[in-house]
């Protein structure tokens, strides 16, 4: 995984002020919602003698354990320690690791590495993605690393085979291109142009027009762990690939329309298109949980054609991340 990152790890309505104890980025955390709703995430893990703070509950915005009821304040400090009384000074040692959360958009984004800089910037989400739009979303667990997960959903290639009875019916297999429009360091789009094949070689990434003047559909991908399916300028599907743990992704996949505007019925459409979403997600996962290996790399051994090349572009900029943060401030 890459370090030093804003992940989407949860969703706004999964944390209520109760605690709740997920498994994420390899790692047991806690999530629950101070006195003021503001979404707080510890390691589930409390520093006296180890036992999970998220079978505690929360006292006056700060979580209580429920072993000896220490009690940590959002950023991990310990302010009382029943046993020693309420006059005691806490020592400073005991500290739960705490993570920078930022909620927008209905999700919850947790800054996963070192402490994070001063300028420290929110995250970003798709940015024409408002109120406008009603949607739905369902949780689909998957047994595959979420490179592998995220790469599917940036491939091009595979869309005839194994959507062949949905999605991809009909579609050409040929592949030119693809286009690959990098918008800025941590977000590019993907322009597909497959066709029947008429016996001419696929056209070169540099002879594709990017952005195409034919069609507004694309794929958008923002590091690390947000895809946009960009259908039309009134219907999205946007997936969240949040890391469980070296073997498992939770997808947060979720489908945006605003062509129905009424209230209520609104939210009913999107809703409708979930058995269907569901059913290409699951064509996807049936192969993608077979990869071997499981995270992926560019030097795993993989023998890659020109039709790959918007993986070829993850795993560029995913590997030079992750070198980044090992070489950050502080680091050897
Ligand atoms: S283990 Fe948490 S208070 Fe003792
Ligand atoms: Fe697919």
């Amino acid at each position: 995984m890459i370090p030093d990152q804003w992940y989407v790890l949860m969703e706004s309505k999964q944390v209520k002020e109760k605690p709740v104890g997920v498994t994420r980025m390899g790692e047991k955390l806690v999530f629950w919602r101070d006195d003021t709703g503001k979404a707080s995430c510890l390691r589930d893990k409390c520093p006296h003698r180890g036992v999970e703070l998220s079978k505690g509950q929360v006292v006056h915005g700060h979580i209580q354990c429920p072993f000896h009821g220490f009690e940590y304040d959002p950023s991990g400090k310990c302010v009382l320690i029943p046993a020693n009384g309420r006059n005691a000074s806490v020592p400073k040692a005991i500290r739960a690791q705490s993570y920078p959360t930022h909620e927008a958009d209905g999700f919850i984004w947790v800054w996963w590495g070192d402490a994070p800089p001063d300028d420290l910037k929110p995250p970003r989400f798709f940015d024409d993605i408002d109120d406008s739009f009603a949607y739905a979303t369902i949780h689909d667990l998957w047994d595959a690393h979420y490179s592998r997960a995220i790469e599917n959903q940036l491939d091009v290639v595979h869309v005839p085979f194994v959507h062949r009875n949905t999605i991809g019916r009909g579609m050409g297999k040929l592949v030119d291109g693809p286009g690959i429009d990098w918008i800025d360091e941590d977000m590019f789009y993907v322009y597909a142009f497959n066709r029947e094949d008429d016996g001419t070689p696929p056209q070169r990434p540099s002879q594709v027009p990017v952005p195409p003047t034919d069609r507004e559909f694309k794929l958008e991908f923002i590091f690390p762990n947000l895809w946009q399916n960009y259908v039309s300028a009134d219907v999205r599907i946007i997936v969240a690939f949040v890391p469980v743990d070296e073997e498992h992704t939770l997808f947060y996949l979720r489908f945006y329309q605003k062509f129905v505007r009424v209230p209520l019925l609104r939210d009913l459409v999107a809703w409708l298109s979930m058995p269907f979403n569901r059913r290409i997600a699951h064509q996807d996962r049936r192969v993608v949980e077979t990869h071997q290996p499981q995270p992926s790399g560019l030097r795993i051994g993989e023998k890659m054609i020109q039709g790959d090349r918007p993986i070829v572009e993850y795993r560029r900029r995913r590997e030079e991340l992750i070198e980044a943060a090992r070489q950050g401030p502080g680091k050897p």
